[in-house]
């Protein structure tokens, strides 16, 4: 049984990091001159310098030593051998199956799941090239230029990250939309800016029983339906979905859905039927190539020793500051426009999927499991959050995002933009010393007795953590490579912390109690019982709404 006190490997780093833990990254790049060298890999177009990290070798060969205790080799060829590592759900895990480029067979209950993948993937090249070509049209013969995703979760998360991050390939007379917030909002300010004729809706949803997805979905068919009559709902809706039967039942034609499958988890389906929209919006020649740069991760990531796989060594950093250090947090901060909602993704894919306390075992756990994930474009937030990352009393490891070619070589901004993130990770580690404060502060030709006052304020501790992730450029199969890199990260420290990270119970509880509290706010049901707060709010807000 896996708990930190009896593991051999837990016990080496615990005492590693009481010798290690002042150690000062300023001095081991001054006493190393090959040391971000040492500490950085590319793959293909990547190149991931972690060398800016409270690491040395000692730490590193430690941190590997747990991870083969943890069994993670072997837990990578589970995931790969169509094992079912989802055990809470008794399912197997296989989006690498969606990118599996190679179509080599892979079994799950003795059935090979590739035939029926690339089924769906023709499917979805068929479907996504006749819109673009206008061989598939609206209901009064119009051209579909509008494509809306209605989903939420990982039925919105991915496909809108990805498709916002791939807009230089969009085609030029197509526009995305996407509805996720049950807010009415949500719907309101896109179906006032489209016109009914011109307009596909994607429904997605794997469970297809999803409150916030059915109910804007009902709202957007109503919508059409109202402009255009029920006869233009074959045109017009298509679903993405695991469930046929609930799909029917809601009136959108099973000839119009694509099927995907319950080894796909919800954050982890953005390369399935889900991806539709990225599809339609880049063309499917570029959804093929995310896939195969997904692809080229998951072979990396299922071949290259420990010492030199990437997401390996970024899960087991980011297990060294959460479980030796105390940092429980961790900074995700893309210097691309482009990639401006990858946090958000993120914050699903890493913490839905280890925000768990309940061992494999059915044990709680004694140690910390996954972080608190947030982020944002750089350089925007630099002006926002940053000061804290720079001075404040939490340490924060921060991942940068760069690609080295932008999409819009406009005069100098790009070299602004990648200056920026060097020197952000620069600064992080070096900091300045009171010392140095104070000297600059003199060269100035600041009063002694101003700088005396000052020097405290304008010095920075340093010791902050950072890795750099530079993309040669962010077309879809660099997307394709980063996304798959974090569900790889995520999964080995999933396996470490020995916790399912495929399952979400932690979501039911609270989509339950809304259902209870739903019947009260609409006058149909009275006296359930809350607590006063609750109860409270409840009284407050229908009197208001009276
Ligand atoms: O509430 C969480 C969740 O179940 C996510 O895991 C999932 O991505 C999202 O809801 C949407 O679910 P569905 O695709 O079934 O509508």
């Amino acid at each position: 049984m896996f708990g930190k006190k009896n593991t051999k490997a837990w016990n080496q780093l615990e005492s590693v990091y009481k010798h290690f833990k002042d150690t000062q990254m300023r001095d081991l790049f001054a006493s190393d001159a090959n040391r971000a060298e040492k500490y950085s890999l590319q793959l293909e177009n990547m190149f991931v310098d972690y060398s800016k990290n409270r690491i040395d070798d000692e730490v590193m060969t430690s941190l590997f030593g747990l991870a083969r205790e943890r069994g993670v080799e072997e837990k990578i060829q589970d995931m790969f051998s169509g094992k079912k590592i989802n055990k809470t759900e008794n399912r197997a895990v296989l989006h690498i199956a969606l990118r599996n480029r190679q179509d080599t067979p892979i079994y799950v209950d003795g059935r090979d799941v590739m035939p029926q993948i690339n089924e769906t993937l023709e499917k979805i090249k068929d479907f996504s090239e006749k819109v673009r070509l206008g061989r598939f049209l609206g209901y009064t013969g119009k051209k579909l230029t509008n494509i809306v995703n209605i989903g939420i979760g990982g039925s919105d998360l991915g496909p809108f990250m990805a498709t916002e991050a791939l807009r230089p390939y969009w085609a030029k007379d197509i526009k995305c939309y996407f509805i996720s917030n049950i807010d009415g909002t949500s719907c309101a300010e896109v179906l006032n800016n489209i016109d009914p004729e011109t307009t596909l809706f994607i429904v997605a949803s794997k469970t297809f029983t999803t409150i916030e997805t059915l109910t804007n979905a009902k709202t957007c068919r109503k919508w059409l339906v109202d402009a255009l009559g029920e006869h233009a709902v074959s045109k017009h809706f298509v679903a993405l979905s695991t469930n046929k039967e609930e799909v029917e039942k809601f009136g959108i034609n099973p000839e119009n859905m694509f099927q995907f499958w319950d080894f796909v988890g919800g954050r982890y389906s953005m390369w399935s039927a889900i991806g539709l929209i990225i599809a339609i919006a880049v063309g499917y020649k570029n959804f093929e190539r995310m896939l195969e740069g997904a692809n080229a991760m998951d072979r990396h990531f299922a071949t290259a020793d420990l010492e030199h796989n990437i997401p390996v060594i970024l899960a087991l950093i980011g297990i060294w500051y959460n479980n030796f250090y105390d940092i429980h947090r961790y900074g995700v901060i893309p210097y691309d426009q482009y990639l401006q909602y990858l946090p958000a993704y993120l914050q699903q894919l890493d913490m839905e999927s280890n925000g768990k306390t309940v061992t494999l075992d059915g044990k709680y756990v004694d140690y910390a499991t996954g972080p608190v994930l947030f982020g944002g474009a750089g350089t925007n937030v630099q002006h926002s959050f940053f000061q804290l990352l720079h001075q404040g009393s939490e340490i924060v490891p921060i991942d940068f995002i760069i690609p080295a070619i932008s999409h819009n070589e406009i005069g100098n901004h790009h070299q602004i933009l990648v200056a920026n993130v060097l020197a952000q990770g620069e600064a992080l580690m070096q900091g300045k010393t009171e010392e140095e404060a104070a000297l600059e502060m003199q060269k100035a030709g600041k009063s002694e007795a101003e700088i005396n006052r000052l020097k405290k304020f304008k010095s920075f501790s340093g010791n902050r953590p950072s890795t750099t992730i530079v993309l040669r450029k962010l077309d879809p199969y660099t997307l394709g490579m980063l996304v798959a890199m974090y569900e790889h990260k995520v999964y080995t420290q999933g396996v470490i912390w020995n916790i399912n990270s495929f399952d979400q119970f932690g979501v039911e509880l609270g989509k339950k109690l809304a259902l209870n509290i739903l019947p009260e706010l609409e006058g149909t049901a009275f006296g359930v019982e809350h607590d006063s707060s609750t109860t409270g709010l409840i009284n407050h807000i229908k009197r208001i709404r009276k």
